[in-house]
């Protein structure tokens, strides 16, 4: 969630360090600090309350100049956002350390430090980490072996960079729970949480493994494993171009993300499907072999992802006749689970780094499960690390808190999963895969007329300007694509917003319907559009405002208080992928009416790497 780059090199790093925390922004955004070991020899540092612009306002005030430093964007988790809690922390003026994650043993470190004479200055977990280590400094002089012994101490998650003064020829690091990447440079060398942040001096990365712990130097890097043996890890080249790091045209991130639809989902088609059917292998070597014995799916995910999962049930039981169970990551790692004979173990994720998942991972790992698979947009996460199976979405980096194409891409790598499972089980008629195939191949060009309807859309958004609550209703696989765009609403307008399955209305939430009410469905052509359009006409018959976006031949006319956007017709099993779309614009043009935050809504963060 909060962001870390650091840097060591013959060159000033300030400017880089403040660039690598502007493209992490996304990430975390109440705090923004650096410190650099200055050319006249000292420790010193900025920080600001609020964005990085704040930071770089203060550097251009009060310059930092320096080969070596760490700077970090911060998500608060202990401790209001302020500057006194804001990265790095300082023990003395010797130390300071950037940390991502959270220490669940701090107020008994406090404690003893505190015993020890160090004063606290801020509220954080992470002030007990600079304490300790300076405090392990007076055994073990050497900052690499000093800080092996601190994490030691620490229980919890944490992506650490360290700097001190007395050894300034080099950076550390140290990982578990919480990513860091190495970049590589020539005769200098970086770090950060994300790769995203140091593309602009590297494309040579090293990812650091869980319990590791580097010493970045200069010219070299010395890497230690969780049980302190000397390590070699794999460099991986990165290739894509920095198109992500740019929004173009548009003026949002989330509108250029959402626009980039029909192109993401075409690549994430790419080499996947064959002339009538999917391949299999797509999703690994062993991918039909395992397949052939699945019995049963277990999805867990988080959030946006979540809505995918849900999504996928339907289509797993009705088009793969696969029993399928879909648990909220943060539920599921929690409770004691029975597992069913030959379960796959799904996770999906946008990030690949969101703590509950990963989680919910691991603990699957020990509970017997057939095999597990991630549906992940970033190939280098923990979440892809560890699993057996992979199928990674091709929607690029997503910037926009509010995740749209990582959405959509993923709901087609879950139907490439329900075709698979169906061919390879024998429970899907080759004639319905062919036909789905041939339906996949023409989406791109769907989602294109969809994105079509952006004027419309934004006129729609009108209607909400001045409301303050909203429920969104689908019936089958429509349900979860309501959920979705009532979480977009909330997410970025902060407009109250709920989903309710259409059929449930009377069952309670038909008390809140009014005219102050808007309420939005989706209703593409299928066998539930008639008992649909009885519940629309429960809530006209209490006055409610309906917006609904609808088939072209399903029979759902504007009307006074009915407000129809027409929909270009789609396979039904498709339609969830189609619907999402209008919805997304929706909340993005209701957001900019508003004038929120669209990219950086508030208390949000666009990878959630704790608890
Ligand atoms: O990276 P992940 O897909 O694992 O993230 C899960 C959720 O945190 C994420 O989908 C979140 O709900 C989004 N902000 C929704 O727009």
């Amino acid at each position: 969630m909060c962001g870390i780059v650091g840097a060591i090199a013959e060159r000033n790093i300030t400017a880089i360090l403040v660039e690598g925390l502007k493209r992490l922004e996304y990430r975390g955004y109440d705090s923004a600090g650096v410190a650099v070991f200055t050319n006249d020899g000292d420790l010193d540092r900025r920080r600001r309350v609020g964005k990085v612009a704040g930071l770089d306002q203060a550097l251009a005030e009060q310059p930092l100049a320096g080969r070596l430093g760490i700077a970090h964007t911060r998500w608060a988790t202990h401790g209001a956002p302020s500057e006194h809690n804001a990265h790095p922390h300082f023990s003395g003026d010797q130390l300071a350390v950037v940390h991502n994650g959270i220490i669940e043993n701090y107020e008994a470190l406090r404690e003893q430090l505190k015993g020890l004479g160090y004063v606290f200055t801020s509220d954080t977990d992470t002030e007990v980490i600079v304490h300790l280590l300076h405090h392990k400094l007076k055994t073990d002089t050497d900052l690499a072996d000093a800080l092996k012994s601190a994490v030691a101490e620490l229980h919890g998650a944490y992506g650490l960079a360290v700097i001190s003064a007395s050894q300034p020829d080099r950076l550390l690091a140290a990982r578990s729970g919480s990513p860091l990447v190495i970049g590589l440079g020539l005769g200098e060398n970086f770090l950060a949480s994300d790769q995203l942040a140091l593309r602009q001096v590297t494309d040579r990365f090293i990812y650091l493994e869980e319990g590791d712990i580097a010493e970045i130097r200069r010219d070299s890097v010395q890497i230690w494993d969780q049980q302190g043996c000397a390590v070699q890890r794999e460099q991986v080249q990165y290739h894509e171009g920095a198109e992500a790091a740019d929004k173009g045209e548009y003026r949002h991130f989330m509108l250029k993300e959402i626009h980039e639809q029909p192109k993401v989902v075409q690549r994430t088609l790419e080499g996947r499907l064959g002339t009538d059917h999917v391949l299999v292998n797509a999703f690994g070597p062993r991918a039909a072999e395992l397949f052939a014995k699945v019995r049963n799916v277990q999805i867990v995910a988080c959030g946006t992802s979540y809505h995918a999962g849900m999504v996928a049930r339907y289509w797993l039981e009705d088009l793969a006749g696969i029993p399928c169970q879909i648990e909220v990551a943060s539920e599921f790692r929690y409770r004691k689970v029975v597992v069913q004979p030959d379960t796959l173990f799904v996770t999906i994720s946008q990030s690949g780094e969101t703590a509950d998942t990963l989680a919910a991972l691991r603990n699957a790992k020990e509970l017997g499960y057939l095999t597990s698979l991630a549906i992940c947009n970033v190939g280098t996460s923990s979440l892809v690390r560890e699993s057996d199976l992979t199928l990674l979405t091709q929607a690029g980096p997503e910037i926009g808190v509010a995740s749209t194409k990582a959405f959509t891409t993923q709901l087609v790598g879950l139907m490439l999963l329900t075709l698979s499972l169906g061919q390879v089980r024998g429970t899907l008629d080759a004639g319905v895969e062919a036909h789905l195939v041939e339906e996949l191949r023409r989406l791109p060009t769907r989602l294109g007329e969809a994105l079509a309807m952006d004027k419309t859309v934004e006129k729609v958004a009108e209607l909400f300007a001045e409301k303050h609550h909203t429920l969104f209703l689908g019936r089958g696989a429509q349900y979860p694509v309501a959920m979705e765009g009532s979480l977009k609403l909330k997410e970025i307008s902060y407009i109250h917003a709920e989903a309710y399955p259409a059929g449930e209305l009377k069952h309670g939430p038909l008390a809140l319907v009014d005219s102050d009410m808007p309420v939005v469905t989706v209703a593409p052509n299928n066998e539930l559009v008639e008992k649909l359009k009885s519940n629309l006409q429960e809530v006209r018959a209490r006055g409610g405002e309906l917006i609904v976006f609808a088939d072209r031949e399903a029979g759902i006319d504007n009307g006074v208080g009915t407000h129809v956007v027409a929909m270009p017709h789609i396979d039904d099993s498709l339609a969830p992928i189609l619907y999402t779309i209008p919805l997304q614009l929706l909340s993005y043009y209701v957001a900019v009416l508003k004038g929120t935050d669209v990219d950086q809504p508030r208390n949000l963060a666009k990878s959630v790497t704790v608890e």
